[in-house]
């Protein structure tokens, strides 16, 4: 999709009903599009997310000499990746997608050697890149950062290593596990992240011919074979989406089924929300959400998985906004992502924030009001509190929004909400 300079105009207080289909998780599809340049041949992706950020991705393996056909229509994308890829990503693209730094193990793997440009992205706060950059010297890389650039080098190819993560990350466990797959010897990554995309990247790894051990723990052992073989793999359906619909369903008191979704990916947040006074059940293929009072208002901890996951915490924030009580929300991975909260307060939030904690007090009503999204999540936020506010909210910088989000606006139209694009003056 074409990144569109739209405001999205929300006129408050309609309930939402019905039923939304997820697709692809757009945290892991992008990694399974680089994922494709470790094999020769054609590698196949289903349920890809009409979203920016693959078209950049697709962008970005095409100037790594690949044949990328992309197929918004049919939520695939098929990627031919020649016998030797081309090895530097450009910072003009790698500036639009902070995720493009995930070429950059299977880079080293397949080239020998990778320049990859220091990323941009997301404003959300500062996102070291130190547990990739360890790890691969572990592995026999050399790593230095020039003019911009990361250069890593591995001329004799990479070899096993014991790797313990300071932290699960899982920018950090993607990188490794792509050198990993094809280096010489065992590759041990301890305190690796077990998000549900980690998890995806590794089923679709062992589809190529990698051999993983520990595949959902935090001790993934990873034994390199020599080569592997392309693929044809689904994406594991995006949680965060889902949980952002059963939010939405509970702050409009609505009544919303969400289908292609898995449950067990949502656990905390799903639980939270019976907390908050939701009623949940299981339908075949995904979940139903339905309130008939006003929310009582729930503590959140972002945690890696499986704690409560930080993409989702904007969004309980909204929820708390006009919950009856106050909570305590306490971010531990980002530490800009309590931004938003000035744009909240626009709408009128009473949000209190002090290092990594926030304190909300509930408040009976909200009101719409001119806002703008400063990252995807911030703006699902915003946009979820727009439709309790009273009056009209305009959500401002929306193709953040979009970036994460397929036909959110569409899908919020058939959920019954009062929801317009338009275009930005100037
Ligand atoms: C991914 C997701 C993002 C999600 C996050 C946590 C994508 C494209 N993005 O981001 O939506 O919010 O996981 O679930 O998949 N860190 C370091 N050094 C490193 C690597 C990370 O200090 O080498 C820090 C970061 O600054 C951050 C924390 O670790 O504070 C979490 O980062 P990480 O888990 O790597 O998240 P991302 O992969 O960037």
């Amino acid at each position: 999709m074409e990144e569109r300079q739209t405001a999205v105009r929300i006129v408050g207080g309609a309930r939402l009903e019905g039923s939304v289909r997820i697709t692809g998780a757009k945290n892991s599809v992008l990694k399974l599009m680089a994922a494709a340049l470790l094999a020769q041949g054609r590698t196949v992706l289903r349920e890809v997310p009409d979203i920016l950020d693959v078209a950049i991705m697709a962008e970005l393996l095409r100037r790594l000499g690949c044949t990328v056909d992309y197929d918004p229509a049919a939520a695939t994308v098929a990627i031919d990746v020649p016998e030797r890829p081309e090895h530097r990503a450009d910072y003009d693209l790698v500036r639009r997608m902070r995720a493009s730094i995930c070429v950059l193990g299977p880079l080293v793997s397949r080239c020998g050697e990778a320049d990859v440009a220091l990323p941009g992205g997301d404003n959300i706060g500062s996102r070291g890149l130190d547990m990739h950059v360890s790890g691969l010297q572990r592995m026999g890389a050399t790593v230095s950062s020039e003019h911009g650039y990361l250069i890593a080098a591995a001329p004799e190819g990479l070899r096993g290593a014991n790797i313990w993560l300071d932290f699960p990350s899982v920018g950090a466990t993607e990188t490794l596990l792509m050198a990993a797959v094809r280096a010489r010897g065992t590759t041990v990554i301890d305190n690796a992240a077990r998000e549900p995309e980690i998890v995806d990247i590794c089923r679709m790894l062992t589809n190529m011919g990698a051999r993983i051990d520990g595949i959902g723990s935090s001790t993934l052992e990873v034994h390199g074979v020599e080569t592997l073989s392309p693929a044809e793999h689904t994406t594991v359906s995006d949680r965060i989406v889902a949980g952002t619909w059963a939010v939405a369903a509970a702050l409009t008191q609505g009544d919303v089924t969400v289908t292609n979704a898995e449950p067990e990916h949502l656990e905390i947040a799903l639980d939270k929300l019976t907390t908050v006074g939701a009623e949940l059940s299981t339908v075949p293929g995904g979940f139903r959400v339905r309130m008939d009072r006003r929310p009582t208002a729930v503590d959140i901890v972002t945690l890696p998985y499986p704690g409560f996951p930080t993409d989702l915490q904007p969004q309980f924030i909204a929820l708390n906004a006009i919950a009856e009580g106050s909570a305590l929300v306490t971010e531990n991975l980002f530490e800009a992502r309590f931004r938003f909260v000035h744009e909240l307060a626009r709408l009128g939030a009473d949000v209190q924030t002090e290092g990594h904690h926030a304190l909300v007090r509930g408040r009976e009503r909200l009101s719409g009001a001119p806002v703008e999204a400063t990252d995807i999540r911030a703006g699902a936020g915003l946009v979820l509190a727009g439709l309790v506010a009273e009056g009209t909210t305009t959500v401002h910088e929306f193709h953040h929004v979009d970036r994460g989000y397929a036909g959110f606006v569409a899908d919020l139209q058939r959920l019954g909400a009062d929801v317009t694009r338009i275009p930005v003056d100037g």
